[in-house]
């Protein structure tokens, strides 16, 4: 099978050279209209549910959280769609802050490589080590570098670090992290 370097095969429609297919989009958009219909008070596992089913992508799923479902894209990135309002905040708000923070607390952002309204790509990161106590220190450590650089890390945990191929220590989901006055969790919440 011949593939090109977004990892599709060759005469598959992509989009705008997005990782993505063009129906894989268009199943997104989908998802993310229903999600708006669907009941506030149905538990994550419901909504979970209904996301795979109406998405049906050909990704592996390789994690989630309360508010998103995140693909192995099987190409070294991840694609986490929104499950919730919050979910879709959060995407925009590790777009707004990737691309705008500082850099030196960038290295410590899982870098972003393509968003949209609901999605977002994701470069893939080592979640899958055994934590040493030397660990909740660097942690401890990142907490510290983020509040000198003016930003509040909110949900900073050790669920939401993982390793670079430097085996540095990264944020991946930093959705409620505040930059400045203009990120999107501070426009959602205030
Ligand atoms: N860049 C990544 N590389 C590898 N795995 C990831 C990546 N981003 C997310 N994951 C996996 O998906 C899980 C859920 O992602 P994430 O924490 O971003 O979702 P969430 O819904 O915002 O979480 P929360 O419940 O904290 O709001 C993570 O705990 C991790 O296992
Ligand atoms: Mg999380």
């Amino acid at each position: 099978m011949l593939l090109n370097n977004t990892g599709k095969e060759k005469g598959q429609q992509t989009n705008n050279g997005s990782m993505l297919l063009r129906e894989e989009i268009l199943a997104i958009g989908s998802w993310l209209s229903s999600m708006g219909k669907q009941h506030f008070f149905e538990t994550t596992a419901q909504r979970m549910a209904s996301a795979t089913n109406t998405l049906n992508l050909p990704y592996e799923m390789i994690g989630h959280g309360y508010n998103r479902i995140v693909y192995d894209l099987n190409n070294g990135y991840v694609l986490k769609i929104a499950l919730s309002e919050i979910g879709m905040m959060a995407n925009a708000n590790e777009a707004y802050i990737h691309t705008n923070c500082r850099e030196e607390v960038r290295k410590y952002l899982c870098p972003v490589s393509e968003f949209a309204s609901g999605w977002i790509i994701m470069k893939k990161m080592d979640t899958n080590v055994r934590h040493a106590v030397i660990d909740y220190m660097k942690l401890i450590k990142l907490e510290m570098m983020f509040l000198k650089y003016g930003m509040i890390p909110i949900d900073l945990r050790i669920a939401n670090v993982a390793f670079s191929e430097e085996n540095e220590m990264v944020v991946i989901d930093y959705g409620l992290f505040t930059l400045d006055r203009k990120s999107p969790v501070l426009r959602w919440f205030i």
